[in-house]
């Protein structure tokens, strides 16, 4: 099959909006539109503190970012308020675990998490994956001893999210936040606007 271009990618993505990304139409485009890895690597950067976020593209609908995982980064235990995400593995694996649905999260609140079926893991070459998004809370973690690289498109993004903190056993908001923009790290894109 022939590779395609993250240009038609994002050409594509940005013909769509809210009612498309809830049907299949994104699946369909993966599964004929296979992404060569090198279109990711102007976006691929490690972050030693944890793991990255970089982000590729956004409007009100999507958000495409490229995750880097070093070994043994993960992320907290979080919510995904009713986001659809499709998941490309581009180098290593990554292991996904969900958790039971606790209904409504209470502030103050202390929840022990029970996690639910078996951890998934998903290795580069793999299909697609989509996450499905009735799963109320997950955590996804590179538990391998080599680097990983995933690509997660959003629908619709979200600057926020609900993160258990292990420690109190209660859930606190995390506004999430980008290492790099579209290439760029977060001091040149300040240069970038002076
Ligand atoms: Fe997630």
């Amino acid at each position: 099959m022939k590779q395609s271009s993250l240009k038609d990618f994002l050409e594509f993505l940005n013909q769509q909006d809210a009612k498309s990304f809830k049907t299949d139409i994104v699946d369909k485009y993966l599964k004929t539109h296979p992404i060569d890895h090198e279109e990711f690597l102007p976006y691929t950067f490690f972050r030693e503190e944890t793991y990255g976020r970089n982000l590729i593209a956004k409007n009100d609908f999507f958000e495409l970012l490229v995750l880097t995982w070093l070994p043994e980064q993960r992320t907290a235990i979080h919510d995904h308020a009713n986001q659809r995400c499709w998941v490309l593995m581009e180098l290593g694996s990554l292991t996904f675990k969900n958790y039971e649905p606790i209904g409504p999260i209470i502030d103050e609140k202390k929840y022990t998490l029970k996690p639910a079926g078996k951890a998934e893991v998903i290795k580069a070459g793999s299909s697609p994956a989509y996450i499905d998004d009735g799963i109320a809370l997950h955590s996804i973690a590179n538990a391998s001893r080599k680097p990983a690289i995933s690509v997660h498109l959003y629908a619709a993004p979200v600057a926020r999210c609900r993160i258990y903190d292990e420690a109190s056993k209660t859930f606190k908001w995390s506004e999430l936040e980008y290492f790099t923009f579209s290439g760029n790290t977060w001091n040149e894109t300040i240069q970038a606007l002076h």
